[in-house]
């Protein structure tokens, strides 16, 4: 089953190679003029202009959904701005975040210089021919990929070939290390990688205590200036405090936007890590108790066994997240850890893999 879908999508390439660049170049000039147009209509909006529902545009430089006649906005990551880009492989355009250069240099790919269909002579004749060739392109395309039509690149099941990361083919070992195993390698972002092992459940936004394989991307990487850091305040490490009272655990943190978390029964790593404007990354922290034999144990300890955990689901007050332990702890030695996440519950992932801890740890006594 898997084989022959393999062979049909080959297959389905291979015959689309040669005609395909003919109709590509129809429809390219086109899809950088509508997206210009686009561009140009989206200056005119504001935050209140009527809309039609489902409706996608780009208002101040943000992400506009229309929904019950009203816009609704969302900030980019990274820096990034809205913007209507040309599609590369098909017939329209998409709405997306993104730089302005990369979005310049997209439309200047395409030839488009203004939104108008009439700029030249012999347009009207190329772009009625763009219009029939479209149909067959589309067509083709969602054969290929066994449905997803849409235009948008966010609804569409069709991997767009901007987003191919062609390392990914690479298996590392061009140049060993010592010990150093081959990378599994993906020509296609590895988005059928859970059909690879069909015994497992698709995560599904679910903590399935048993495993599961998860579809999702891991989105936005934070930048090194922007790695999440956080603190004990309180109790700090090898403090005592007395047994059985209420005490809150206070954390100082940086650069972790808090207060976003998503549902943890249904969005668990159900969607990529992102980040705010400035560029750190949105997300909510945790913290675990657990009990141990004594401060200096060398015992290790079971990930199933805690005696209090909390996501710390508010934004941090002056940059401190703090949690009341109610009715405080038994006389015993104990390790209080930070567990700092993004919205979706995953671990904060950043630009490298040589930096300081992203959470805190420190060891108490209760007395
Ligand atoms: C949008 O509407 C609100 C409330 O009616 C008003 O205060 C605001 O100035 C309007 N903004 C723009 C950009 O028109
Ligand atoms: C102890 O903590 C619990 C839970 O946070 C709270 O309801 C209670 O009021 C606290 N008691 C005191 C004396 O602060």
């Amino acid at each position: 089953m898997k084989f022959s879908a393999f062979v049909a999508v080959s297959m389905a390439l291979a015959a689309s190679a040669g005609p395909s660049f003919v109709r590509r170049a129809s429809f390219t000039l086109q899809n950088g003029k509508d997206a210009i147009a686009l561009n140009q209509k989206f200056q005119s909006l504001t935050p209140n202009s009527s809309c039609q529902t489902g409706e996608d545009a780009c208002i101040d430089n943000k992400f506009a959904q229309c929904v019950n006649g009203k816009f609704v906005l969302q900030q980019c990551g990274g820096g990034l701005i809205c913007a209507a880009l040309p599609l590369v492989n098909s017939a329209g355009t998409s709405i997306t975040c993104t730089t302005a250069a990369d979005r310049d240099a997209r439309i200047a790919a395409t030839g488009a210089t203004d939104a108008s269909n009439n700029a030249a002579t012999g347009n009207a004749a190329s772009s009625s021919a763009a219009a029939s060739s479209t149909s067959s392109a589309a067509a083709a395309s969602g054969t290929a990929a066994g449905g997803g039509n849409s235009n948008d690149p966010q609804q569409s099941l069709t991997l767009l070939q901007s987003v191919i990361a062609t390392g990914f083919e690479n298996d590392g070992q061009d140049q060993p290390t010592a010990g150093q195993v081959p990378s599994l390698t993906s020509s296609n972002n590895f988005i059928n990688f859970c059909a690879t092992v069909p015994n497992l459940p698709i995560t599904n936004g679910q903590q399935i205590k048993t495993g599961s394989c998860n579809p999702a991307p891991m989105g936005v990487i934070a930048a090194t200036t922007n790695m999440p850091s956080s603190k004990f305040q309180f109790p700090t490490n090898n403090a005592k405090i007395p047994a059985n009272q209420n005490f809150t655990i206070k954390m100082a943190i940086q650069h972790l936007e808090t207060g976003h978390f998503t549902n943890a029964n249904e969005n668990y790593f159900a969607a990529p890590q992102v980040v705010n404007a400035q560029g750190d990354i949105q997300g909510h922290s945790h913290v675990v108790v657990e009990q141990i034999d004594a401060v200096d144990t060398t015992k290790v300890t079971d990930p199933t066994k805690f005696v209090f955990f909390k996501g710390l689901n508010d934004q941090a007050v002056n940059g401190v997240l703090s949690v009341e332990v109610g009715g405080g702890l038994p006389k015993g030695a104990y390790r209080l850890a930070s567990i700092n996440t993004a919205a979706n519950h995953q671990p904060a992932l950043v630009a490298v893999a040589q930096h300081g801890s992203l959470d805190d740890m420190v060891y108490f006594t209760v007395e």
